[in-house]
């Protein structure tokens, strides 16, 4: 038997543009994700969040079928765009609305809200495509957390700053792969700052409209493990780790940046100026004392000493049905080895899995059933392993599946399905997939039978 603790959050995860699409509706702003996405070449099947699951308008049948599933918990974005078309200043009230009835819907059914202030909608208004380069975006992204946190505070009390931030910095200005799509390093290393200095501002401007809120990050994690038993592959995988994890960990739990990622910087060229960006008081602001930290896990890095930080090298070390749609390992030990590490090196308060889950491509039978026993067995394994780290002493409260519906996943467009409810884009008729009623029962017994 695997039973989790009483009030246990069984959760779903999404984000508004994957899922909302009525981009141009209502006065919403636009984002630098909508930007990039119309760019040719930058989705990988040209494709766009312009509708995607049609949640705007139809959020009120989806949040019924969380209730039908018994979700207790519903991890959403809020678009930036949408509340300040400009990015600050005016506040577009339909805006305000929408999210008013979503999160008025949610609690009428009981399910507990977890809203996300930045899941990667940065309005084009501020700055252009690149809006975190410039230190100014910092405060107007606090600016924003303080609109939210007074419209809603009142009912919602669960806060989440940033969706991972080394995708909206590394991935988007680093490599390339996200919005705004530029390869930097130094402005990389830029974004990356002024990201989590907006994390601790947003963090005192929820807390001042909110004394009773819970707010945490939700930084990914993909763990490094060397690949061979070698010098230079356990040093591949200490920069992997520096780069990935503890250059955002670290400032976020008051350690400032970690001395040997500076020192690897600096020799690579990428900090011509240092840490020219860091000003008095920063690291102080960024180290703005949270509630819980959220946990973002998919899969592992696998460090191979000639492939130092190659983000997606193709895993051959393991055999196909190893690897899901998305070719990520699964490899379950990852999440509780991170579990456990973070809880023992950083001592949060307590933690949520603020997402986990796989991309599978199956499709639905003249029945209408979707057959996802491939997910069944990733959800299975990931939950035994959070099960596992809560025997070692791990304080963890939640757990968030990635995702409710299938929906846009960014460079990917609509080629990945990582819904529990299968969705069909062109009548918008959504499925419950097989892995949606085993959740259920999963919710219904808190834990897995065996
Ligand atoms: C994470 C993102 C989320 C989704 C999953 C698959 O990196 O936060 O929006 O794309 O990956």
């Amino acid at each position: 038997m695997y039973t989790f603790p009483e009030n246990f959050q069984w959760g779903v995860s999404t984000s508004a543009y994957q899922i909302e699409g009525a981009v141009n509706e209502d006065g919403r702003g636009e984002s630098i994700w909508d930007r990039f996405a119309h760019i040719p070449g930058k989705v990988s099947d040209g494709s766009t969040g312009d509708v995607a699951c049609d949640h705007y308008h139809r959020y009120a049948e989806d949040i019924d079928l969380m209730a039908e599933l018994g979700i207790k918990a519903y991890r959403f974005s809020i678009s930036w765009p949408r509340i300040l078309p400009n990015g600050r200043g005016e506040v577009n009230q339909a805006g305000i609305d929408y999210y008013n009835d979503l999160i008025n819907k949610l609690l009428e059914k009981g399910i507990t809200p977890f809203p996300t202030l930045y899941h990667w909608e940065l309005p084009v208004a501020l700055h252009g495509m690149e809006g975190w380069t410039q230190r100014d975006t910092a405060y107007a992204f606090a600016e924003f957390a303080a609109v939210c946190s007074a419209a809603f505070g009142d009912r919602v009390k669960h806060w989440i700053t940033h969706n991972e931030p080394w995708c909206a910095s590394m991935l988007s200005h680093q490599l390339g792969m996200h919005a705004p799509g530029i390869r930097d390093w130094t402005k990389a290393l830029t974004a990356a700052h002024h990201i989590l200095l907006s994390h601790g501002l947003a963090v005192q401007a929820i807390r001042k409209n909110i004394p009773d809120a819970e707010i945490g990050a939700a930084p990914n994690f993909e763990p490094a493990y060397p690949a061979t038993d070698t010098h230079a592959a356990r040093e591949a995988a200490r920069i992997w780790d520096g780069y990935y994890i503890r250059w955002f960990n670290d400032p976020l739990f008051g350690r400032g940046y970690p001395a040997d990622m500076v020192h690897f910087y600096k020799e690579e060229g990428y900090l011509p100026y240092g840490l020219n960006f860091v000003l008095d008081g920063d690291m102080e602001t960024i180290a703005e004392p949270c509630d819980f930290v959220g946990i973002n896990l998919y899969t592992r890095h696998y460090a191979k000493e000639d492939e130092l930080l190659d983000v997606f090298p193709f895993p051959d070390h393991v055999p196909l049905e190893e690897l899901t749609a998305m070719n990520w390992e699964i490899y379950p030990q990852a999440l509780q080895d991170t579990l456990c590490r973070i809880w023992f090196e950083y001592r949060p308060k307590k933690i949520y899995i603020t997402e986990n889950g796989c991309s599978y491509l199956d499709h639905p039978d003249e029945s209408g059933r979707v057959d996802d026993q491939r997910r069944v067995s990733y959800l299975e394994k990931h939950i035994k392993a959070a099960h596992n780290a809560i025997a070692c002493g791990v304080p963890l409260a939640g757990y968030f599946q990635w995702s409710f519906l299938d929906n846009f996943e960014w460079g990917l467009g609509y080629t990945q399905r990582f819904g529990i409810v299968y969705v069909d884009y062109e009548t918008q008729q959504r499925y419950p997939k097989d892995s949606a009623f085993w959740y259920r029962d999963v919710i219904g017994r808190n834990g897995l039978a065996e």
